[in-house]
Parts: C-alpha cells; structure tokens; sequence
C-alpha cells in the first residue's frame, strides 16, 4: 500500500508526474470529474485547518466522490481515549482514503502502519506537511518553469514550521538549488534538518536574521508565519511573532520576478498591500494545492486498485 508520509516517499519522477497531471487537470478539467464517482475520502483533522482540509473536500468532491470526517480532536473518539492505531483500523472500514492532520509528530505514520488504505499525511505537529509542498512545487514550476537552479529564502519560523522541512527535503534533489534561512536565533531551521538533508546531500546554504540583505539574490521568497501553538510560553511568541513584516519597500532589491509564497495563513508576515504585485504568487498557491491534492487522490487510489 502506497502512503504520503514523507514528501521523500515519492521520487522526483513522481513528483514531476503529479505535476503534470495536475496542469492536465487545469487545462482539462471535465476529464476527471468522475473518475472517483462512489469513492470517500475521510479528513481526519485533529487540528485546526481551512486550506488543506477543504481543499481535499474540493479535491474529492471534483472528481467525484465523497467526503466523510472530523475537524477537530474533540468531536471524535479521541476524546475518549482511542488511540490513531484503532481510528485508523476503523476508518479504513468505511472509507477509500485517509487525510490525516494531527499535532503529534509521527501520528499519520502510526495510522499508514495500521490502516488497510491510503493514508496521506496532512500536517503533524512542527514536523512535515507534504501535501502543502505538492502545492508549492505547483506554483514553483508554473512560476519558474523548472525546479534547478533556484535560490530559495525561507524566512520567519524555520523551527516549528513544518512546511519548511518538507519543502527543503523536496527542493533539495534538484540540481543547482541554494537555501538562505533567514530567522531569528530562537527559531533556526532544527539541526536535524540540516544534518540529514542540507549537509547530507551537500546543498549550499547560508543562516542570516536579515532579509532585506538577502532579498536581491532570491529567486523564491517563501515566507512564514510564527507557529503560536508550538510555543511552550506566549510571552517569547509575542516578542518574536513580528519579527519580519514584508512590506514593499523591502522589495526594492528584489528581482523583478521574484516568486513570494506562503503556506497561509498570515497573520502579519505580508503587507496587504503587496498581495496586488504580479510577485505575490500565495493565493495562486493554494488553488495550486486543490489540483496537486486531486492528483494525489487519483494516483494513490490507483496504486492501491480501487480505480
Ligand atoms: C500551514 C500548516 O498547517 O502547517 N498551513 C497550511 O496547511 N497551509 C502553515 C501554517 O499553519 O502556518
């Protein structure tokens, strides 16, 4: 059985064939508006969502199929103490397919280990998100028109933000990719990410705080928002939650077809103002992440034989 734990469980081709099918899904849309038809996905959200969760429900219900599920832990049996080994078990009587966001790093695997379907992880805790980064491969390559030879920023909360990581694991098999991690000191990339990707594989990179020196060598801005619900106390969120604003005079330096993404929700991280500039790419993102997530839906359910 094929899951999407890790963005590594898919292979370069693979991704590229996502690509590609979710631009076929674009340019043609009425072709695969039944290829799920009598199918259910089931979200299991034990953590606030709005893009990924119903994107999926989008995703699904645009090809034809059905939706069932929770949005949060307390309207489930987890309230009751069921473990996601059990939910897992039990869902996979009912449903095709499993999207699973949850705040425990590990869960979605646990459930991939347990589950007699497909289960595709859809966020746990500050570790990997890799169905955000099918939608930022999306929009890198509609944007770029490639995937090497980018410098790529990351900016804001390298160290809960779990986009982050799996969009370097992602953006790291490509040839000719550079990083600069641009953070403040108490929310630097984790060292494992570094040691197991970065050094690992040799991938150029440089640590700063500051962006507006960073900003002319960028060819992709991805910006951040300070994961509040992953600070042990408030008071070090308020202190560093505005520790970077865009605005648009710090895009001065900037090249003029810089592509600034953004997983969302923003909270104060991008001016308004700046949502209008051709470079401001994050709401074509998240109607990128829609297509991305009906392609995943469709290969997966055709390596497990259900269509
Ligand atoms: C991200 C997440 O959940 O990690 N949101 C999303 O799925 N687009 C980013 C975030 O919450 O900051």
């Amino acid at each position: 059985m094929r899951h999407l734990i890790d963005i590594m469980d898919f292979s370069t081709e693979e991704l590229q064939q996502l690509v590609d099918t979710a631009n076929d899904i674009i340019t043609q849309p009425a072709k695969y508006s039944e290829l799920c038809r009598g199918k259910k996905l089931a979200t299991l959200f034990f953590e606030p969502s709005t893009r990924t969760r119903l994107s999926f429900e989008a995703a699904m219900y645009e090809l034809g199929g059905n939706v069932i599920g929770f949005s949060e832990a307390n309207s489930s049996s987890a309230a009751k103490g069921e473990s996601v080994a059990d939910t897992a078990k039990t869902i996979s009587c009912y449903a095709d397919i499993i999207a699973m966001r949850h705040p425990k790093e590990g869960a979605p695997l646990v459930a991939s280990a347990n589950a007699t379907i497909p289960v595709i992880n859809a966020g746990d805790g500050g570790h990997n998100h890799p169905t955000q980064t099918l939608a930022d491969l999306l929009t890198i390559y509609r944007e770029k028109g490639r995937f090497d030879h980018l410098t790529i920023g990351l900016c804001g909360d390298l160290k809960f933000g779990r986009t982050v990581h799996s969009l370097i694991a992602a953006m790291s098999r490509y040839e000719g990719v550079k990083f600069v991690l641009i953070s403040p000191e108490e929310l630097k990339l984790p060292s494992y990410v570094k040691k197991e990707v970065l050094k690992a594989r040799n991938i150029p990179y440089t640590q700063t705080t500051d962006l507006e020196a960073a900003m002319p060598e960028l060819d992709i801005l991805y910006m951040t928002r300070v994961q509040r619900e992953r600070f042990f106390n408030e008071e070090d969120y308020l202190r560093l939650k505005d520790s970077y604003i865009l605005t648009m005079d710090k895009l001065a330096n900037a090249k003029r077809d810089l592509a600034i993404l953004h997983p969302l929700p923003r909270v104060n991280e991008i001016s308004v103002a700046i949502d209008a500039d051709p470079r401001a790419c994050y709401f074509k993102q998240v109607l990128n992440g829609k297509y991305m997530r009906m392609a995943l839906i469709l290969k997966l359910l055709k390596e497990a034989g259900t269509i």
